[in-house]
């Protein structure tokens, strides 16, 4: 038997089901009817296995049934409270000058690391400006990253450097929105086992929208940081290591200045084209 994967023979009701609930079929069914590994180097580490098994006969990389949460009985939103969830959230483009609790975001971070990644790789980096000081220091970094930009007589393009020079002179902050922290979402490039990097980075920000906004924080994502990998890669670089290649996106977050007091209105928020 492989090491991650571990049956208790005397809780095991053979019932197949860890078997069928595997995606690329590193499970068979032995002689007796209990799960074997037979393919480990198929097997993606979803744990699929051990979160069907009705009896908690399945102990995966060491965890045990036991530690997991059971889901019976779980709290969880209603159909209707996702729904209005949906509606209500916003993008907030203007903050309190307020740190947030750091409690808060802990717990948002820790509850981000179960989101779903292609393959189940889940090579993902938050790198993540915890409170106002921190995303300052940032800012500090950026800003000093474009004065001593120097690529010869290339100038840095305008809807970077005239917003940056507010930005130095303490007026509007056009980039950051005052925000009192970012969160970064990173993937790696370079790890051959990650099949859908820019996807898992997006589908792990809006899973951290969700997440914030429930636990009464504001967000916006922040495409800006974006445009300047793209355009002038070197000064994400230097401000916080992104490569010009490493594939992330940001995402602000806060205390919202601002109330929406209704929903938007929006005629359609997608084309619905049932085949
Ligand atoms: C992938 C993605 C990138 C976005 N980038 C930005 C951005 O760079 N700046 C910004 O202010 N909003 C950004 N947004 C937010 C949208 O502009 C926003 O959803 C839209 O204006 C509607 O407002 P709402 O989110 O309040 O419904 C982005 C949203 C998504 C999904």
């Amino acid at each position: 038997m492989n090491e991650f994967f571990r049956l208790d023979d005397a809780a095991c009701v053979k019932c197949g089901a860890c078997v069928r609930d595997c995606a690329f079929k590193a499970l068979a069914r032995g002689a007796d009817g209990a799960p074997v590994l037979t393919h480990p180097e198929r097997c993606m580490r979803c744990q699929h296995c051990f979160a069907i098994c009705p009896t908690g006969a399945v102990t995966f990389d060491g965890r045990r049934a036991s530690d997991a949460r059971a889901t019976a009985g779980l709290e969880l939103p209603s159909a209707a409270a996702v729904d209005n969830w949906l509606h209500v959230r916003r993008s907030t483009r203007q903050f309190a000058a307020a740190d947030v609790d750091p409690a808060v975001l802990d717990r948002v971070l820790t509850s981000l690391g179960s989101v779903p990644t292609g393959c189940n790789a889940r090579a993902l980096t938050f790198t993540c400006y915890p409170n106002r000081a921190s995303l300052a220091r940032f800012k500090d970094a950026f800003i000093r990253a474009i004065e001593e930009h120097r690529d010869g007589a290339k100038l840095l393009p305008r809807w970077l450097a005239v917003p940056a020079i507010r930005l130095r002179r303490g007026g509007d902050d056009l980039f950051f929105r005052n925000a009192a922290g970012m969160l970064i979402v990173s993937s790696d490039e370079t790890n051959p086992a990650v099949t859908t990097p820019h996807e898992d980075v997006i589908a792990t920000l809006a899973y951290f929208e969700m997440l914030a906004q429930a636990n009464g924080l504001a967000t916006c994502w922040c495409g800006f940081l974006k445009l300047v990998q793209k355009e002038v890669p070197e000064l994400l670089e230097k401000a916080a290591g992104i490569r010009r290649t490493t594939p992330f996106y940001a995402m602000l977050f806060g205390k919202s200045a601002v109330r929406y007091p209704r929903t938007v209105q929006r005629d359609s928020y997608a084309v619905i084209d049932y085949r």
